[in-house]
């Protein structure tokens, strides 16, 4: 330990955790100490990592930088974050999601592919769910990328609009794994037709999958992170047209059926998010991403129906241009990890600006 002296003398603070106190007094501790902790610290295991405490802080002087913050100290503690997540102890590691298992419903392609690839990017086991018989060229690509970060992407033939057979293949995923970390709803179909030619088939159809589709997928999801004991994340997938009536866009139900999924988020947010301290279920966070316009094959094919509209909807934001799919891995990976725990219940608009003039 220090002495008095160095303390009085304000080298060392009596609080000040052991890691930060090396770091003060000789560079060279600090080095020797931070390459023995990166070659003995394992992957992260969010489940099994030891805490150290300044109770029982080993004497070893090789012993892992201590927690920030310290358990003891935080309030939170048994409410949030997961007091056996190690803060700290490797550069970002709020985002890494080595050792955890994720849904992606709609991860056949398009954006729900890249938010995929983004969550196996960050060390994640992520299951693809598309109702597609088989994948394309573009998946196995992803797939074969995410392994090179360390992370897996699989892939269930699977349509959402099967509740019963969603439900099963999610167990089984949640089963094997012996846990459930998160999932992403992006499942979804576009309509385009002026309100007054809507047929009813087609607007139930489209609810069914757009918004039903998603009740389904994360009461599926939901199950099994209580099951497991997991305290999990949802990501919706939403739109900027759950918001306003998009111009340019003569949708009206799958307008609506993205609002319902906004609301939707905060009502299970409201549900989901308390840990029950009786059984400890819950602890689930739930949080829409809206979207602006993003270039997909679903949204390909609205260009060929609607001469100019490219320019149009490019025009209507304060980017000028449309947005890529893999601008949006960074907020989902937020949403699904550690760095968002004490958001839920919330919406992030990503439009570049489309809503906000
Ligand atoms: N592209 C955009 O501009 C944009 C903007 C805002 C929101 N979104 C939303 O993002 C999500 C992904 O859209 P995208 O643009 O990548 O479209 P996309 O058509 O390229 O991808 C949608 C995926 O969902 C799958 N899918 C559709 N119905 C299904 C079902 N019943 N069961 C299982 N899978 C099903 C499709 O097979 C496809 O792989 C959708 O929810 C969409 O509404 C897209």
């Amino acid at each position: 330990m220090y002495s008095r002296s160095r303390i009085a003398r304000g080298l060392v603070s009596r609080h000040t955790p052991i890691a930060q106190c090396a770091l003060k007094t000789t560079s060279t501790a600090c080095t020797t100490r931070t390459a023995v902790i990166g070659a003995s610290v394992p992957l992260w295991t969010p489940h099994r990592a030891t805490i150290h405490t300044s109770h029982n802080r080993p004497a070893n002087p090789v012993a892992p930088k201590p927690m920030h913050p310290d358990p003891r100290e935080n309030p939170m503690v048994g409410i949030a974050p997961d007091k056996n997540v190690n803060v700290a102890q490797r550069r970002m590691a709020d985002f890494n999601l080595s050792g955890r298992v994720f849904v992606v419903t709609g991860g056949g392609r398009g954006l729900g592919l890249s938010l995929a690839e983004g969550l196996a990017e960050a060390g994640g086991y992520v299951y693809c769910l598309d109702r597609d018989n088989k994948v394309d060229r573009r998946w196995e690509e992803a797939a074969r990328r995410a392994t090179e970060w360390g992370g897996q992407l699989r892939y269930r033939q699977q349509d959402v609009q099967d509740a019963a057979g969603m439900d099963r293949t999610i167990a089984a995923i949640a089963d094997a794994h012996q846990r459930l970390d998160g999932l992403v709803a992006a499942a979804g179909v576009q309509q385009i037709t002026p309100a007054l030619e809507y047929r009813q088939e087609d607007a139930a159809r489209m609810l069914d999958i757009n918004y039903t589709g998603v009740l389904m997928a994360a009461t599926a999801a939901a199950r099994q992170m209580n099951k497991h004991k997991c305290r999990g994340s949802m990501c919706f997938i939403a739109s900027m047209s759950g918001s306003v009536a998009n111009k340019g866009l003569l949708s009206p139900v799958y307008n609506s059926s993205k609002a319902a999924v906004i609301q939707l988020a905060r009502n299970l947010a409201m549900e989901w998010s308390p840990i029950n301290k009786k059984d400890g279920t819950g602890g689930i966070r739930v949080n829409c991403i809206s979207p602006g316009h993003i270039v997909t094959p679903m949204v390909e094919k609205n260009f060929e129906e609607v001469p100019g509209l490219r320019d149009l909807w490019e025009s209507e934001n304060m980017m000028g241009r449309l947005a890529e799919p893999h601008e949006f891995k960074g907020a989902c990976l937020y949403l699904l990890s550690n760095a968002s725990s004490f958001m839920t219940g919330n919406n992030m608009v990503i439009d570049g600006g489309h809503t906000s003039w």
